[in-house]
């Protein structure tokens, strides 16, 4: 599997699948959760009431995934996951491991060849980017290897980017990830 960090919004991306770091309610919010339902248009915000209603009546649990298109974004699907929350009390890391593992799993399923990621909680949930990162790397390592990975659960997956907002965020990425 290859592993990408690189600077930039993660709307624009070109994947098969990208990740929101968005919260239990799945209505947007701020971030880039605001910033994927803007790109995404209306649709998105219809498909997560949808989902609510279907599958979801008391909201996505912390370190859930669960997926829909992308309606007009140039990723064919959106990955919801939510992350912990510091500010609530959330600092267990095993909650945030299973937001990237649960995300690859969804995009295996899904047939994803490429996903990208976000620094998910390390906005407005409070965490520090390099913890995040450190998480980040040992999740999609772990992940990666697998002895399904190239079976059931990573399916098609090949290849995994991190799309980081600012600079600071890309080069403490970097650093983690050896890059
Ligand atoms: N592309 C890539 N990264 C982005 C973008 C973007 N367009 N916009 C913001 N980011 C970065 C932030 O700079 C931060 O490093 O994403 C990272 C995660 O920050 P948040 O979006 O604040 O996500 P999180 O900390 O997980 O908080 C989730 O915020 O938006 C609300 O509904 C969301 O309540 C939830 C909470």
């Amino acid at each position: 599997m290859r592993i990408d960090i690189l600077q930039g919004d993660i709307t624009t991306r070109s994947v098969d699948a990208i990740v929101n770091a968005a919260n239990s309610a799945l209505l947007g919010g701020g971030g880039v959760d605001g910033a994927i339902h803007r790109a995404a248009g209306p649709d998105l915000l219809e498909a997560c009431r949808e989902l609510r209603r279907t599958q979801l009546p008391a909201g996505l649990p912390v370190g859930a995934a669960v997926a829909t298109p992308g309606f007009r974004l140039p990723a064919q699907w959106v990955i919801h996951t939510v992350g912990p929350n510091r500010h609530a009390g959330q600092t267990d890391p095993a909650l945030l491991a299973s937001c990237f593992r649960e995300s690859l799993v969804v995009a295996g399923g899904l047939g994803a060849r490429s996903v990208a990621f976000p620094a998910i909680s390390a906005g407005i949930y409070g965490w520090d980017a390099r913890q995040v990162a450190k998480v980040a790397f040992d999740a999609v390592e772990s992940f990666a290897s697998l002895p399904a990975a190239g079976g059931a659960a990573a399916g098609a997956l090949e290849f995994v980017e991190f799309v980081l907002f600012s600079e600071d965020t890309t080069a403490v990425f970097r650093s983690v990830f050896g890059d």
